[in-house]
């Protein structure tokens, strides 16, 4: 059996692109419905309601376009908003429980950092399912608000000054505590792993939430009878409920090689 219908992705804006672009590489048949809702962004720093209306909306969205899955790429919502999801007719992924397993099979030492969103980090939902796991572990968590504006910035780049101070402060905890290993729990930092690793140090192992996501993904699918094996290329289909100026610059950083043909269509996502 096989499902054609497209995987529905969606993140406050345009960082879940890091998941979507992890989902291309492991599933290239797979169609994708992505959107993004760069209108509202960032959703890391409202509060539990207005993060949950927005994604009850996104999730509505992308049952429209006849979705087989819907993916809440965004650590945010994955923390405080998954219960949404409940009512939802097609199965559900977030981003937080795959990290999570994915940190506790990969910690020696027991001493797991969490670097994410304001929102994220105070609804506990990552630390809550490690200690399930793993009771002894040591969780230190840190919410890393400039790293998104620092991302969208473009200051990327292995030397920048700005990204490198910024993340020595946040990771301070981390390597006091001698973290082994990082959840990178917002859609935007695995572009900052290069720094991450400098600031850190080789021993440390990054979790990259859309990485960890795709395993799932490809797992639920196969066990489902649900890929699509259909012999066409697949399609990437494109929302956003704005476009900004330097939109363009942003898509390229966050979803790199996968961003050819990229074409993205505004939606009213108010209005949904
Ligand atoms: N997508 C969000 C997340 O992964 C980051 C940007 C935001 O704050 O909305 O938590």
């Amino acid at each position: 059996m096989s499902d054609n219908r497209a995987i529905g992705v969606f993140d406050s804006g345009l960082g879940g692109l890091t998941v979507a672009r992890e989902i291309m590489k492991l599933l290239p048949n797979e169609n994708i419905v992505y959107f993004g809702d760069t209108g509202r962004v960032p959703y890391g720093t409202k509060g539990r309601e207005t993060i949950r209306k927005y994604a009850l909306q996104d999730e509505q969205f992308l049952l429209s376009h006849n979705v087989k899955m819907i993916v809440a790429a965004c650590g945010t919502v994955s923390s405080v908003a998954a219960d949404t999801a409940e009512a939802l007719p097609v199965p559900f992924v977030e981003v937080v429980s795959h990290s999570v397993r994915a940190a506790v099979k990969a910690t020696k030492n027991g001493k797991i950092g969490i670097l994410a969103t304001t929102a994220t980090i105070n609804s506990g939902a990552h630390k809550k399912q490690i200690l399930k796991l793993l009771p002894k572990a040591e969780v230190v968590e840190a919410s890393g608000t400039l790293l998104v504006p620092i991302v969208e910035e473009g200051w990327t780049s292995i030397d920048d000054a700005v990204a490198i101070e910024t993340l020595r402060r946040y990771l301070k905890p981390m390597v006091d505590a001698r973290i082994d290993t990082l959840i990178l729990g917002c859609t935007h930092f695995p572009v900052l792993s290069s720094i991450i690793r400098n600031v850190l140090g080789n021993g440390v192992t990054l979790i990259n939430m859309g990485e960890a996501t795709a395993n799932a993904i490809d797992k639920m699918l196969k066990a489902g009878n649900s890929l699509n094996d259909g012999k066409k290329t697949a399609e990437y289909k494109f929302y956003a409920s704005d476009k900004t100026k330097s939109f363009e610059k942003t898509v390229k950083i966050l979803l790199g090689n996968y961003d050819k043909n990229f074409h993205i269509e505004q939606v009213d996502i108010e209005k949904v």
